[in-house]
């Protein structure tokens, strides 16, 4: 497919990748159904990203609240995300993808972890997309641990209190391995954050769209970039004459 390419690419998209399991429900499906569906659309989305021509894609795969679901369907979440990362590391690594993750992946099943490490290692020298998979995140918690960090760091003595700052802060959460996100899409009609790199997206174009995560097309996410490439920025300044 020739899609169209933009003049002015998002450098990092991030994705809440929302209405799985209503899709399913839809249809008289069960919600693990909506997420096989996902997946997919996973897979298209990383090469659509790719041949446009973003650098980072960041995707919401798993919250820290997404712990409350029944067990059965958070074990279904995990065994296709195993999937997942089996199926494509060569493709992704064909195609110079690299994968990073970020959230609390000590709290993932061993053989996640397991998988994860395998497929960073596999890519880390591509120089291609970067691919960030939100696992177990919340931003109120990363947001947390930084502090708890710098927090030590004053108590030893190696930094001052008055030294601490924005660049200080944001070189301790997860995602001082990207930049911020330039652009942020969600699915499926909601309008919310959801403790979604709530730091990090100070500045980030919001796209909403009613389309569920399932139904979502190489095409759609094509549109999305180019909305955005029609946005004007000003980053609490001025328009440029
Ligand atoms: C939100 O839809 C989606 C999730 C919690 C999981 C996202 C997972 C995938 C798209 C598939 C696997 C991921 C990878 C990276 C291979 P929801 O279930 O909350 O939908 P609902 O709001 O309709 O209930």
């Amino acid at each position: 497919m020739n899609l169209l390419k933009p003049h002015n690419v998002p450098r990092h998209v991030a994705i809440i990748m929302d209405g799985n399991g209503r899709w399913a429900q839809r249809q008289g499906e069960a919600r693990v159904f909506g997420h096989h569906s996902g997946a997919t659309r996973v897979r298209e989305v990383v090469e659509t990203a790719g041949n446009m021509g973003v650098d980072f894609l960041t995707l919401y795969a798993f919250s820290e609240e997404n712990w409350r679901r029944p067990d059965d369907e958070v074990n279904a979440l995990f065994s296709l995300l195993i999937s997942y990362l089996k199926d494509e590391v060569e493709r992704l690594h064909e195609n110079g993808v690299r994968l990073k993750s970020i959230g609390n992946i000590d709290r993932l099943p061993p053989d996640c972890q397991e998988w994860l490490r395998l497929v960073e290692q596999r890519t880390g020298n591509n120089q291609g997309l970067t691919l960030v998979l939100a696992l177990s995140y919340g931003a109120r918690s990363d947001m947390v641990r930084a502090c708890q960090s710098i927090a030590a760091d004053v108590q030893r003595g190696f930094i001052q209190a008055n030294e601490i700052d924005e660049s200080l802060i944001q070189s301790r959460l997860s995602t001082s391995i990207m930049p911020e996100p330039d652009l942020l899409i969600r699915t499926s009609g909601e309008q919310r954050l959801s403790n979604f790199l709530l730091w990090e997206m100070a500045y980030t174009e919001f796209y909403f769209t009613p389309i569920h995560w399932p139904d979502f097309s190489k095409e759609d996410f094509a549109t999305a970039i180019s909305v955005y490439s029609d946005r004007e920025r000003r980053f609490g300044g001025l328009i440029s004459p």
